[in-house]
């Protein structure tokens, strides 16, 4: 606490340098797995509020994971650092890792403005996939972010690597990820061909579906208006005819 009563926000490096050794690995692998079920509950009242209001749910489905330590280590390595939690920490930023899988594009967008607009995020990073795919084909949305875990005396602020994308990126991702482990990442020139023409594909798939998604919400909202004149005009109808009867009665 400092001299305001407050309890002090600090970063996971800086936490974790003040621990021992042994207690570090475990103190940061809680911070992550606190930040992810935070994030995750963030996503889920969005989702909720969603069905709620708008009659409309953009999410289908999220998928919450920590990075295993075999990973962690190999990442390092390959970034050309020792395998320290002081080095985990600075340049591996999806030990948790938060998927989000959309109907649409749009929602992509939508969401990740969402997210990035809470008070308590701070967006460290963002890479969108979608308007620049990587060479494989790759298409998603990704941000960094970072949230603030509030433990007995202090606040740390962890980090979140948050994907998110539509079922067809989702689907074409999961392939690509296959086929690269069946190759060990050395896929033959035709197969990379194949998938970067899949990932085309994907992403006129998506363009068409949120068009077409768009044509049936119009022709919904026009089909409701019509129904309503209908409506309308026919209770005018009976009033009129109830007025016509009520005087033949006088006569
Ligand atoms: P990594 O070191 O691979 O994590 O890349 P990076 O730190 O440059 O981040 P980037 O945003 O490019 O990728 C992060 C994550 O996105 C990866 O761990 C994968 O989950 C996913 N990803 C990135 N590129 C590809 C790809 O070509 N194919 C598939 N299937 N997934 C990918
Ligand atoms: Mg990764």
């Amino acid at each position: 606490m400092n001299g305001n009563g407050k309890i002090n926000e600090i970063e996971l490096h800086d936490y974790i340098h003040s621990l021992k050794e042994v207690d570090a690995w475990e103190s940061a692998m809680l911070l992550y797995n606190s930040a992810l079920k935070q994030m995750q509950t963030k996503v889920e009242i969005l989702s909720d509020e969603f069905k709620h209001v708008q009659k409309y749910n953009p999410i289908e489905y999220v998928k919450a994971r920590i990075k295993r330590p075999e990973s962690i280590v190999s990442k390092l390595k390959r970034y050309g650092f020792s395998d320290s939690i002081e080095n985990m920490i600075r340049h591996v930023n999806d030990i948790a890792g938060l998927r989000i899988i959309c109907s649409f594009t749009s929602d992509i967008y939508r969401l990740s403005e969402m997210i990035g607009s809470q008070d308590d995020i701070t967006v460290l990073s963002v890479k969108d996939y979608i308007e620049t795919p990587k060479a494989s084909g790759y298409r998603s949305y990704h941000m960094i972010v970072s949230v603030p875990v509030f433990l007995s005396d202090k606040v740390v602020d962890t980090k979140v690597e948050v994907q998110i994308r539509t079922i067809a990126m989702d689907f074409w991702a999961s392939l690509e990820h296959k086929i690269q482990y069946k190759f060990n990442g050395k896929v033959p020139d035709q197969i990379s061909v194949d998938l970067w023409e899949c990932s085309d594909i994907v992403s006129m798939l998506d363009q068409k579906m949120l068009s077409l998604n768009e044509a049936v919400n119009r022709a919904q909202a026009k089909l409701s208006e019509e129904e309503e004149i209908k409506e309308r005009q026919e209770r005018i109808k009976l009033k009129a005819e109830l007025k016509a009867e009520k005087e033949a009665n006088k006569e």
